[in-house]
């Protein structure tokens, strides 16, 4: 650790990321990026280097690509011009065959680049398969204004079921922006639509657009976070890139689609895809159909989060251990807030027949997203299901947070004013200190 010019730093981050690993794990992402993205060959080779290490996470991983610059090459070298309406390539019988070429050799270095295991380099040791195919069915996009797009398509269906096999196999599923038509044909598509597609009919957890640039407010500051509602206002603005304004649009219709987070991630930033996904504030802008950080009530599925939460309070004797199966029974009592999916923070309210009284117990914020007023927001919603209960007295018992007790308009008490039922389970050699709360 001492060869790390900020061990402190690091560490930090890793614990910080742990709550995002946890609930990362087995779900799919989709990942979508231009011809250019792949151009800039040393930026890629990392890209795939993070890639490789979420894979490794035990995320599902889909790569969905485009050829833009890689296609206007090979018609210039063979002396032919690209044509473009509306943004959009016309795609003629003698470009679609530079388009089959600069695809066929970009999948062929991709896959090389998944495949790489040198020792000494980050994918030691890796082993990634990967898988492509007819996965993308298309039609040709037609006449627009008088322009007939000839061999531009757009996506018809995807063949969701074999791409999920694929991802259940513990593939990296890599897919160009080519589809087939039932004709026999090939169509040139654009990758926005193929990623958005593909991660719409995978019900994906993510899908991650590359930019160049990414969406700013008034003062210049990257917009990090936008529900579909403001995206979509951001959209009726002037003053956005084409390629940003595409990947917005794509992004919401795959958010509404019922894709749980979309993300435009800048394509210039080393590590821009990490940071993004294992830190809170990220550094792209996520867009989701609801407000990202939630304060709810836990259900069985979160039990793996909390535990993750609240295991290394119980190991350090801050808080009481509970163990899987009585937090699974005691799931209903517990409220939560999460960020992305992953548990920042819990707390539960144990109601007590005797004497209209609840108690409030298990409360643990996640390390660094203390002093954020998250503790604050549990004890409020945990009061507000008090009042709801009709329940006059919350009381809690603390070894550690007194004074977070006391500034929370708790007063201290003895052991005695705590219900029966909850005297005879007092544990002495504890010794918590009883705090009260008249509502
Ligand atoms: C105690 C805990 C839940 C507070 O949650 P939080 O979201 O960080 O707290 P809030 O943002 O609501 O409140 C922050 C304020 O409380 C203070 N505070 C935080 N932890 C405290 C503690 N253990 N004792 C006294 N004050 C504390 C902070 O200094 C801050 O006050 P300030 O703004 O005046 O500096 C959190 O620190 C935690 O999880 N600790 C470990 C587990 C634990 O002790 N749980 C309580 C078991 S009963």
């Amino acid at each position: 650790m001492s060869n790390l010019p900020h061990p402190e730093a690091f560490v930090r981050w890793f614990r910080q990321a742990a709550p995002y690993v946890h609930a990362f794990r087995g779900r799919t992402f989709v990942f979508g990026l231009g011809g250019e993205a792949i151009a800039e060959r040393g930026r890629f080779v990392k890209l795939v280097h993070d890639l490789n290490l979420l894979a490794a996470l035990g995320i599902r991983l889909v790569l969905v690509h485009g050829a833009r610059p890689q296609i206007e090459a090979e018609l210039r070298a063979r002396h032919q011009r690209s044509r473009y309406s509306k943004g959009l390539r016309v795609t003629d019988a003698q470009s679609l065959v530079a388009v089959k070429h600069a695809a066929g050799v970009l999948r062929v270095e991709i896959e090389a680049l998944l495949s790489q295991a040198l020792p000494d380099s980050p994918m030691a040791g890796a082993q990634i398969r990967v898988a492509s195919g007819n996965f993308i069915a298309a039609r040709p996009i037609g006449v627009l204004a008088g322009v007939d797009f000839q061999f531009t398509g757009e996506v018809r269906k995807v063949d969701g079921a074999a791409i999920a096999r694929r991802l259940e196999a513990g593939e990296v599923v890599l897919i160009a922006h080519l589809g087939y038509s039932p004709t026999g044909e090939v169509f040139n598509l654009a990758w926005e639509d193929v990623a958005e597609s593909v991660a719409r009919t995978l019900k994906a957890d993510k899908l991650m657009l590359y930019v160049d640039q990414l969406p700013t407010g008034g003062r210049g500051q990257i917009l990090s976070e936008l529900t579909a509602q403001e995206a979509e206002a951001l959209l009726k603005k002037d003053g956005l890139a084409a390629p940003t304004r595409r990947a917005i649009g794509h992004a919401l219709r795959a958010v509404r689609g019922g894709v749980r987070r979309a993300h435009l991630v800048s394509r210039r930033a080393d590590g821009a895809t990490l940071l993004e996904l294992f830190t809170h504030s990220g550094v792209g802008t996520m867009i989701t159909a609801d407000p990202v950080e939630r304060l709810r009530p836990a259900r069985i599925e979160d039990v793996g989060g909390i535990l993750a939460l609240i295991e290394p309070l119980e190991a350090d004797g801050t808080l009481v251990k509970r163990g899987r199966e009585r937090l699974e029974r005691e799931i209903g009592n517990f409220q939560l807030i999460e960020h992305d999916g992953a548990v920042l923070a819990c707390a539960a309210l144990y109601p007590s027949a005797e004497e209209r009284s609840a108690e409030f117990a298990c409360l643990a914020v996640a390390p660094d997203y203390r002093d954020a007023g998250y503790g604050e927001r549990l004890l409020r919603a945990c009061e507000a299901r008090a009042r709801e209960l009709k329940i006059r007295r919350v009381f809690a018992l603390t070894t550690r947070a007194q004074h977070w007790f006391l500034e929370q308009g708790f007063k201290q008490a003895g052991v005695a004013i705590l219900p029966q039922r909850r005297q005879a389970l007092y544990n002495w050699r504890r010794g918590s200190k009883v705090f009260l709360k008249r509502l």
